[in-house]
């Protein structure tokens, strides 16, 4: 089938190449012709695991073009991805302005049917926009050409993405014919297959599907971070009371890890845009206002425990970082809580030495150089005269260091751990002063 994808960034290049990767023809356009010269010579800039061999395959193979003519990706796919970013406005609310310049282009160009289908996290009633928008490009064309509108949000994890795309939970389709329903349905077979995980809706359900699912995911970890602050108090053990309560199959194992604050460019984006969306439809959102508050307050914690320990004098002291992506398996520095905590050091007047495994560049372009920040080569020489190590990102190979080694290279034994990776008692009796989430044995 002929696929175009307006829009290369994360979710359209996964989108792109896993399509193109199940035998279908597709056409990625952007705007960015830089990106896009870079995407044509097989450099993919993003860090996702195993996207650049599939990307550069599927490119050798014929079945996967860049380009930066948003005519020729009008003219290529009978379905027409809008894939392209949906920033927070000022006021909280999504920046639609992109969706809507792609879907005015498909309404210029288009000369056959099209199915335009929503793959941006869009608020509800965004499909209405998009049908209105091609509609009047064509009346001013005096065109009398048949569209579709379809709102089909993806469920990628970063990190996980080609996985999560290949083998789905659920694939939810928005539509409003059974006609579209079953061309849908067909383009995703691939994906599709021993049983049925496309679940076909009507169209604001589907876009409300997707806010829904981040603001539920959102919603357990504030809740746990917020016990965890609690656990602490009482002298009780998150951790141990995460096990308790997973055990539960309605609650469960997954997501309720508690930690130094959630990131990334979609949780914390996708509830205020929630909330933002309910008091335009005049309802307040108690508990969406609720977990955006503990996130941001969560945030602070790392801070909070280093003045515990080293008092409100920061300057001149000195703190190693280990992992500063918003997670692991990631270069995404977006609202990454280790920002955070390196702000609050620097307006303290301390120095970073930071190491990631992936997001270094990511971070030197956000912050340039800076005197008060040293970007190191590995996890053991950001630890060089630091007064303390902190663990803001929980990557595999944080998991077993040598602690002797941490020990050595650092002025004093202090560990603060933001995801916590290791185990108190085990900690203690190797001599550490550690500090971790919710864990006041
Ligand atoms: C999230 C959702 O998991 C995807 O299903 C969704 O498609 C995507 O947003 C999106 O809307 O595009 P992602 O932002 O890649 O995916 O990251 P997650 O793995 O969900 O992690 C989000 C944040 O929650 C991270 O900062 C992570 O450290 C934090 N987290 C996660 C916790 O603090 N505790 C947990 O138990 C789980």
């Amino acid at each position: 089938m002929k696929v175009t994808i307006f829009g290369s960034g994360y979710v359209g290049l996964v989108t792109g190449t896993c399509f193109a990767d199940a035998g279908n023809d597709v056409v990625c356009v952007d705007i960015d012709a830089e990106r896009v010269a870079q995407l044509q010579n097989g450099e993919v800039p993003i860090y996702e695991p195993g996207l650049d061999d599939m990307l550069t395959f599927n490119q050798e193979e014929g079945r996967l073009r860049f380009t930066t003519d948003p005519a020729e990706g009008v003219n290529h796919g009978l379905f027409q991805f809008i894939a392209v970013g949906t920033p927070a406005d000022e006021d909280g609310s999504a920046d639609l302005h992109y969706v809507l310049n792609v879907a005015q282009t498909i309404g210029q160009h288009m000369d056959d049917y099209r199915i335009i289908v929503d793959k941006s996290t869009v608020p509800v009633g965004t499909a209405d926009k998009v049908r209105s928008v091609v509609g009047q490009q064509l009346r001013e064309r005096g065109s009398s050409l048949e569209f579709d509108v379809v709102s089909n949000p993806e469920f990628l994890k970063e990190g996980a993405a080609i996985d999560d795309f290949v083998k789905p939970d659920r694939i939810i389709v928005g539509v409003d014919n059974p006609r579209t329903a079953e061309l849908m349905k067909a383009l995703y077979s691939p994906f599709n297959r021993n049983h049925d995980r496309l679940i076909s809706m009507d169209i604001r359900s589907a876009e409300l599907t997707k806010y829904a699912a981040n603001a539920m995911l959102a919603t357990k970890i504030s809740f746990m971070n917020e016990l965890s602050n609690i656990a602490e108090r009482l002298g009780a053990d998150i951790e141990r009371v995460r096990i308790g309560i997973g055990s539960d199959p309605r609650i469960g194992y997954h997501f309720i890890y508690p930690g130094c604050g959630f990131g990334g460019s979609c949780f914390p984006k996708d509830v205020q845009a929630l909330a933002h969306t309910a008091q335009e439809y005049d309802y307040q959102p108690e508990l969406l206002e609720a977990v955006q508050r503990v996130n941001r307050n969560q945030k602070d914690i790392l801070m909070q425990r280093i003045r515990e320990y080293f008092g409100d004098e920061l300057q001149g002291r000195t703190f190693a970082l280990w992992g500063l992506a918003f997670k692991p398996n990631t270069d995404d520095m977006r609202e990454a809580p280790s920002r955070v905590l390196m702000e609050a050091l620097w307006d303290a007047g301390a120095q970073v030495q930071a190491y990631d495994p992936e997001a270094m560049d990511e971070v030197e372009r956000i912050y340039g150089e800076r005197a008060d920040l040293e970007l190191c080569d590995n996890q053991y020489d950001a630890l060089e005269d630091a007064d303390a190590l902190v663990v803001c990102t929980e990557w595999q190979v944080f998991r077993s260091p040598d602690f002797e080694r941490i020990r050595q290279a650092l002025r004093q034994p202090v560990i603060i751990d933001g995801r916590n990776v290791y185990t108190p008692s085990v900690m203690e009796a190797m001599g550490f002063t550690y500090y971790g989430i919710g864990r006041g044995e």
